[in-house]
C-alpha cells in the first residue's frame, strides 16, 4: 500500500503563499527556490512542460524561469506555452529565462560578439518609475558587480518593457514591465558571487508580487502538525530512526503532532559508524522522551548484502530489508499503519521523475519495494536540509543532533566499494572514527559538510618497518556544501591531513596508504557509491 507520501508536507496544500521556479534546465533552479524561502516564500520547482491550466490550479503568486544551458535559437530549446503570460502573475525571467520571456513578447535576443562570464560590472537606468534601477535594482548603487553566464544576450527588450541596467556586452541587463508584471535579468541573482541578489529576489517577491512571506518555522511547524494529524488520524505510526538529522527531526515533528501514537524502530544495521547505535538509543530513547524499540539486525544485513558489489543492487538490498524489518517491528506496535520516513526535498528531485535522469537511488525513496505494507509520512519532503535543520532547532532539539553531518540511509556499504563484510566495516568505522576525531580536533568540524573515510577494493604495496606490507588505501573524503547538490573538496590543512593520514596507518590493521579525494560535485558525487 503506497499513499500520498506528501500528504503530510507542509507546502503543496495551496496554504502558504507559493512561488514557482520553471527549471528550464540550470543547476541554479534548486539553488532560486531556497533564495525565496530565505525571503520567506514557500517555492517548488515545476518542469517547463507545466500547462497554464495547472498553473492556473496551483494559483501561485509569482513565477520565476530559471537560467539553462540552450540558446533560445536552437531547436529543440525548452520553452513554456506563451499563454503563461496572460495569467496575470508576475514573472522573473533570470538568464536564460529572461531571454525566453524577451523571444516570446516581441524583443530581440541576439548573438553578441563574446559572451560574459564571471563577475561583470553593471550599471543602473531610470526605470518607468523614474527610479534608477526600476522596482528590482532600485537603492542599490548606481555600479555594483553582478555573475553572468550567458552567450547570447538580449538586445531589444520586449515591447513596453524598460531597460533598469546594462553591462558591456549585455545592453539589456535588467528589464522591467510594472503593468503587466514581467521582470528579467540576464545576471544570476541567486548566486553568492551576485552580492546584491537577495536584494534582487526579494523586490521581486516583495514588490512585485506584493508577498509578505508567510513560510515561517513556526508556520512550518503548525502546517505538518496539522497535516500529520489529519493523514493519520488516531492511526499507530512508526518511524524509521536512522540517528540522522533527518530522521530525528522527522520523529520530533510526529511526536509533536500525534505524541504516544508513535513508536520509534531503530534498526542497527551494523552498518553505522562507530559506536552510533548505542549514542542513538541513549540520545533519542532518553532526550526526546519517544518510545523507542531497538532492533539488533546486522547478521542479517551481512546476510543480505553478501556477493553484492554493484552499488544500486546493494541500495536496494538494504531498502528492502528495511522495510520487511520494520514489518517485523510492526507486530511489536499494535497495528501500525504509517511509517515515518525522513526524506527531503533534493532526495525527491535527486531519485528521477520525467523530467530528471536517475543519479543514485537513495534508499529513502526509490529502493523501496512495491509491496511496502504501510503508508508513507514523509513530513520533510518539501524542505531542503538547512531548513530541516532550523524546524530540529525550533522543536527543540539539541544541536548535537541538528547540526550533525548527513550520514546515508545504506549507512557505510556505500562507503565500502566491492562486497560488504563485518572485518571491513570495522576496518572502516575504525579509520572514520579517527577522520572525524581529528577534524573535530582542528575545530573545523561545523565548517564541513561532511567528512568520511572510503575503504576502496584495491590494495597497494608498501613498507613498514623493515616489511614490506600488501595492504588496503583509505580514501578521505571531505566536502563544503550548502545543500549536497553540489560540493566542493575541503581545503583541510595539510598538518590536519598528516595526522589523519599517520593515525590511519598506525592505528587501523591492514592500511598502508591514505589519499585525499579532490572532486568535486559535480562531476562526483559526495558518496563514493
Ligand atoms: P551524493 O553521494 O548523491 O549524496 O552526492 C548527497 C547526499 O545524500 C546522502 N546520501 C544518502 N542519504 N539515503 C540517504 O538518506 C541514501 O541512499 C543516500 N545516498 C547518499 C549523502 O551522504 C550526501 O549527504
Amino acid at each position: 500500500m503506497k499513499s500520498d507520501a506528501s500528504a503530510s508536507a507542509p507546502g503543496g496544500d495551496g496554504r502558504f503563499e507559493t512561488i514557482l521556479v520553471v527549471d528550464f534546465g540550470a543547476q541554479y533552479a534548486q539553488l532560486i527556490a531556497r533564495r525565496v524561502r530565505e525571503a520567506g516564500v514557500y517555492s517548488e520547482i515545476v518542469p517547463p512542460s507545466i500547462t497554464p491550466a495547472e498553473i492556473a490550479r496551483r494559483a501561485p503568486r509569482g513565477l520565476i524561469f530559471s537560467g539553462g544551458p540552450a540558446s533560445v535559437h536552437v531547436e529543440g530549446a525548452p520553452s513554456i506555452d506563451p499563454a503563461v503570460y496572460d495569467l496575470g502573475i508576475p514573472i522573473l525571467g533570470i538568464c536564460y529565462g529572461a531571454q525566453l520571456i524577451a523571444q516570446q513578447n516581441g524583443g530581440t535576443v541576439g548573438r553578441t560578439d563574446k559572451g560574459e562570464y564571471g563577475r561583470t560590472p553593471m550599471n543602473l537606468a531610470a526605470g518607468s518609475d523614474g527610479v534608477a534601477g526600476g522596482r528590482l535594482l532600485g537603492g542599490l548603487p548606481d555600479e555594483q558587480t553582478v555573475w553572468m553566464s550567458h552567450f547570447d544576450a538580449i538586445v531589444d527588450g520586449p515591447a513596453g518593457v524598460t531597460t533598469t541596467a546594462s553591462t558591456a556586452d549585455a545592453p539589456v541587463a535588467a528589464f522591467e514591465h510594472q503593468e503587466r508584471g514581467l521582470y528579467g535579468v540576464q545576471f544570476h541573482p541567486e548566486v553568492v558571487h551576485t552580492p546584491h541578489g537577495q536584494h534582487v529576489i526579494e523586490q521581486f517577491i516583495h514588490q512585485g508580487c506584493g508577498l509578505d512571506g508567510d513560510w515561517t518555522m513556526a508556520s512550518i511547524v503548525d502546517s505538518a502538525v496539522e497535516l500529520i494529524r489529519a493523514q493519520v488520524g488516531d492511526g499507530r505510526v512508526i518511524c524509521a530512526l536512522s540517528g540522522g538529522v533527518d530522521s530525528a527531526v522527522a520523529a520530533a515533528l510526529v511526536h509533536r503532532a500525534i505524541g504516544d501514537q508513535l513508536s520509534c524502530v531503530f534498526v542497527d544495521t551494523g552498518l553505522m559508524r562507530l559506536n552510533e547505535g548505542e549514542q542513538v538509543i541513549e540520545t533519542f530513547g532518553r532526550h526526546m522522551g519517544i518510545h523507542l524499540i531497538g532492533v539488533d539486525a546486522g547478521d542479517r544485513f551481512f546476510a543480505a548484502l553478501a556477493g553484492i558489489t554493484e552499488p544500486e543492487a546493494k541500495r536496494k538490498a538494504i531498502g528492502e530489508l528495511f522495510i520487511r524489518i520494520f514489518e517485523d517491528a510492526k507486530a511489536q506496535v499494535d497495528d501500525a499503519k504509517f511509517l515515518v520516513q525522513g526524506t527531503l526535498y533534493p532526495d525527491v528531485i535527486e531519485s528521477g521523475n520525467e523530467h530528471a535522469a536517475t543519479i543514485k537511488s537513495h534508499h529513502n525513496v526509490g529502493g523501496l519495494p512495491d509491496d511496502i505494507d504501510f503508508a508513507l509520512v514523509e513530513p520533510l519532503r518539501s524542505l531542503f536540509k538547512d531548513e530541516v535543520r532550523k524546524l530540529g532547532s525550533e522543536l527543540g532539539l539539541p544541536d548535537e543532533i541538528v547540526l550533525r553531518q548527513p550520514f546515508p540511509g545504506p549507512g557505510l556499504a556505500v562507503r565500502i566499494i566491492g562486497e560488504v563484510t563485518p572485518d571491513k566495516v570495522a576496518t572502516l568505522q575504525h579509520a572514520d572514527h579517527i577522520v572525524r576525531e581529528e577534524l573535530r580536533l582542528a575545530g573545523l568540524e561545523r565548517e564541513i559538510w561532511q567528512s568520511f573515510a572510503v575503504l576502496p577494493d584495491i590494495r597497494s604495496v608498501g613498507v613498514m618497518g623493515d616489511e614490506r606490507t600488501y595492504g588496503h588505501p583509505i580514501i578521505i573524503r571531505a566536502v563544503t556544501s550548502e545543500d549536497a547538490m553540489t560540493a566542493d573538496w575541503a581545503r583541510i590543512p595539510y598538518d590536519v591531513l598528516e595526522s589523519m593520514s599517520s593515525r590511519v596507518i598506525n592505528e587501523v590493521p591492514g592500511i598502508n596508504r591514505v589519499a585525499y579525494d579532490i572532486t568535486s560535485k559535480p562531476p562526483g558525487t559526495i558518496e563514493w557509491e
